[in-house]
């Protein structure tokens, strides 16, 4: 399969031919809508409605063009209908769709392909078919393995919406009057170190990663019942904000949890598989889990995800069935085969160092030219931009992130809003010429909302 496949689709866009969202848009959405309750933000906001995606673009019923800088979200890495992980796919569902947890030819080939690219001895592995899912399992792994039922999480994480995984995550304000009390018992949260606003600083402004450290030591003696299974993190925070943590925090939280066999477990659903420039975002830091869980783009958008953890715990794994009516099916393990030779043929991590190595440049060089652009960050393909009321006081600005979203999507760049941290994960296979494109549209809006509240 040549590299530049998706190249084509891309020449001329965006291409708004009407703006967005378009009166087909509009009548489709509000017919939906009469059923259908529960929209996310990335939706509500900027009601368009997509009917084809190829390679880095989008296409919406009124004929508007888009450039892809979300991959649905955090999903479709390697671009929309990649023709070898379609094809993969549709071979499976002419031959055989489903055989419950049965052994099949291209799950052993998966197996291997895991094993192969997987750091350490992470080798022992099960299938599910959403990242929730994997969650749960991973949690259920984490007791099994240590006997203990205690766990660890971070502000600000996010880990899917079943009731455990709530439970690791933070919920909106929302969702806790909604529904709430969001968190089972057992299960805690702990500050994380975000650099760009620390909750503990040394006394020269900078983060103080051991203060965390001390705190975590203090909160399981004091705040538990001493009975911790796993520390549950996101490598990089993606809901929270494209967040990632000071280069020593995973080293040594690697440490601490060694130091108290708490198991590592690094929640890589969004992260993981190439995302960062690495299969895992933990390498990184040169840290291996002992528990991790793939999802979103493993199977390029079909849906497929997994949990690994590492071999000397496999006899856990027997204790915990991974019996599920869609885990690992013949079209499941296909797409995810397909996607990792994807990633390993077209040279996509170094795709992602190299244009990640860009993406930096110019969001550093973004935040020097916008006083309402307060921080930037990400690795690779991972980025965000943080929106705020004056660079001193650091007070969000989430009017400004609703109005950059919208006004760069109405330019034709679909994208995804969070609050005041403006998100971005484009496809892995973008080149600079579309990764300086995007930027320049997000750019501009940001421009045309500085000027909006007086800033220019
Ligand atoms: C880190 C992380 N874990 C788990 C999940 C849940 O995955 P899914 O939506 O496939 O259930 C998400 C989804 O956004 C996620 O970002």
């Amino acid at each position: 399969m040549a590299k530049d496949w998706w190249k084509a689709s891309a020449r001329d866009i965006p291409r708004i031919v009407v703006e967005p969202p378009g009166p087909k848009s509009r009548t489709m959405h509000a017919s939906a809508c009469r059923y259908f309750h529960g929209l996310s933000s990335q939706v509500k906001l900027f009601p368009v409605c997509f009917e084809q995606g190829h390679g880095i673009t989008l296409t919406d019923v009124d004929g508007n063009r888009y450039l892809d800088f979300s991959s649905g979200i955090y999903v479709t890495s390697l671009g929309h209908a990649h023709p070898k992980i379609s094809e993969a796919v549709a071979h499976w569902a002419k031959r055989l769709m489903n055989c419950h947890d049965f052994t099949t030819p291209v799950k052993d080939e998966l197996l291997s392909k895991m094993a192969a690219i997987l750091p350490g001895r992470l080798h022992a592995i099960q299938f599910y078919s959403d990242g929730t899912a994997a969650v749960e399992a991973a949690l259920r792994a984490a007791r099994a393995i240590t006997g203990r039922h205690e766990f660890l999480s971070c502000f600000r994480d996010f880990h899917g919406k079943t009731m455990a995984a709530v439970s690791c995550a933070q919920m909106s304000r929302g969702d806790v009057l909604a529904y709430g009390p969001t968190r089972a018992p057992g299960f805690y949260m702990v500050p994380r170190p975000d650099p760009y606003r620390p909750t503990f600083a040394k006394p020269d402004g900078t983060i103080d990663t051991d203060a965390y450290l001390r705190f975590y030591d203090a909160f399981i003696r004091e705040g538990t019942a001493g009975n911790v299974a796993a520390f549950v993190l996101e490598p990089a925070q993606g809901w929270g904000g494209s967040i990632f943590p000071p280069e020593d925090f995973f080293p040594k939280l690697r440490a601490f949890c060694d130091q108290r066999k708490i198991l590592l477990y690094a929640d890589e659903v969004l992260t993981g598989m190439g995302r960062t420039g690495e299969w895992l975002c933990l390498s990184h830091w040169n840290v291996l889990p002992d528990v991790v869980t793939f999802g979103k783009s493993f199977g390029n958008g079909f849906p497929v995800t997994a949990m690994v953890v590492s071999e000397e715990n496999a006899g856990a794994l027997e204790k915990i069935s991974a019996s599920s009516s869609y885990g690992g099916n013949p079209m499941a393990c296909a797409a995810a085969l397909a996607s990792l030779e994807v990633i390993e043929e077209e040279e996509l991590l170094e795709n992602v160092r190299r244009v990640g190595g860009y993406f930096a440049k110019r969001l550093q060089a973004m935040k020097q030219a916008h006083p309402i652009v307060g921080d930037v960050k990400g690795k690779g393909f991972l980025l965000g931009i943080e929106l705020v009321k004056d660079k001193a006081g650091k007070e969000p600005f989430e009017e400004a992130g609703q109005l950059v979203y919208q006004k760069a999507f109405r330019k034709g760049l679909a994208w995804i809003p969070a609050g005041h941290i403006l998100r971005m994960s484009p496809p892995l296979i973008m080149d600079e010429k579309y990764a300086g494109l995007g930027l320049d549209l997000i750019e501009e809006s940001i421009a045309e909302v500085e000027k909006q509240f007086g800033y220019r």
